[in-house]
């Protein structure tokens, strides 16, 4: 595999997301090993948009979020179904885009300079399978556009990946 790092151009995000959703595709072809897949995945989010501070993942195990494979400074191991973001994300099966952390009751502050958030759950045939969680140390750097790309990047980890191997 050759993976040639490129920042894109974000300005336009739905072609940005539509080049890196392309990129991932390719990335994850011929393999189906969730934690491999969702480790490349995490590092390609993190060095292709910009002001990321986080990327990661959380899997649902034993009935609460434990961490996954993520790129950014160390995080909170566990996090319990309607806790901090990732929790509501994960109980409502429903994408949070959080414009100010500060401002979402309950959010969970792994890393203090996070100041905003956008969580989209995994759902593989009906079921939840964990959350993608990216971090930007910027107010309000997430929109919708931000939310439609992330839950394409999902889909195509979901989709690409034997997630039930996970439980
Ligand atoms: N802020 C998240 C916790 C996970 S970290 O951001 C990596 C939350 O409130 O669920």
């Amino acid at each position: 595999m050759t993976y040639i790092s490129e920042r894109y151009d974000f300005t336009d995000k739905r072609t940005g997301y539509e080049q890196l959703a392309k990129e991932l595709q390719g990335l994850l072809e011929g393999e189906t090993d969730p934690i491999a897949n969702a480790a490349n995945t995490a590092a390609l989010i993190f060095d292709a948009l910009p002001e990321v501070s986080w990327a990661g993942f959380y899997f649902l195990r034993g009935g609460e979020l434990v961490v996954g494979p993520f790129q950014g400074k160390p995080a909170c191991v566990r996090i319990a179904l309607e806790r901090g973001v990732c929790g509501t994300a994960a109980a409502r099966r429903a994408t949070i885009i959080v414009p100010d952390v500060n401002a979402f009751p309950g959010h969970i502050a792994c890393d203090a300079a996070s100041q905003s958030e956008v969580v989209v759950p995994l759902i593989a045939a009906d079921r939840l399978v964990g959350v993608l969680d990216l971090d930007s140390a910027r107010l309000g750097r997430f929109d919708e556009a931000d939310a439609r790309g992330v839950e394409q990047l999902a889909a195509i980890f979901v989709r690409a990946s034997r997630v039930e191997a996970l439980g």
